[in-house]
């Protein structure tokens, strides 16, 4: 599975704050045998980051998006909104399943307002801003990722040509 991670932080964006979630997604789905095929971070700019997802599903470039931050309250926080605008399909049960997962480390695990969906072939997760959440969230949901890739992508004769489409 072809993974991109993208960082949401206008901190980091603009170089004031170090990211350290995006390296622990990296190493984590690396270490899980997929392969990480862009990692970018963007500030907390909703068409900045609409544009990003759309531009990734739209190439074919990942079958993953993984996200980081701008799930919470602050008013910058759109990284739901941006990824719900963009997909074709929301998938609530990888939110949900990671929330409920989250309440056993802490209650503050209600907070994240975290989505998920598809758009075209590529699914879109969204994950809390802190290198502890995504953490959590990661080994909690990527076993049960490759089962929906397998499914979803990886069906028996079919080939995914870099364009996204499938052919047999
Ligand atoms: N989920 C897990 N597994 N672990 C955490 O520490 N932090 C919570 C929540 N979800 C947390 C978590 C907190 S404190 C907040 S504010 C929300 O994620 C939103 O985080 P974000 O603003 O970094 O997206």
């Amino acid at each position: 599975m072809r993974v991109a991670v993208i960082t949401s932080s206008d901190s980091g964006y603009e170089g004031k704050r170090e990211d350290l979630s995006g390296p622990v997604i990296e190493k984590m789905v690396t270490e899980a045998g997929y392969q990480v095929v862009s990692k970018v971070i963007l500030p907390d700019d909703r068409k900045m980051l609409e544009a990003e997802l759309a531009r990734i599903a739209d190439a074919g470039e990942a079958d993953l998006i993984l996200t980081t931050g701008g799930t919470g309250f602050s008013p910058r926080d759109v990284m739901p909104e941006a990824t719900l605008a963009v997909c074709e399909r929301a998938v609530p049960g990888i939110p949900e399943a990671m929330r409920a997962y989250s309440m056993q480390f802490t209650k503050r695990a209600m907070l994240t307002r975290s989505a998920a969906g598809i758009r075209k072939q590529t699914l879109i997760v969204n994950m809390p801003g802190s290198p502890k959440a995504v953490t959590e969230c990661l080994e909690y949901i990527l076993p049960e990722l490759h089962h929906g890739w397998r499914f979803f992508w990886g069906r028996p004769g079919t080939v995914r040509g870099n364009n996204g489409a499938f052919r047999r």
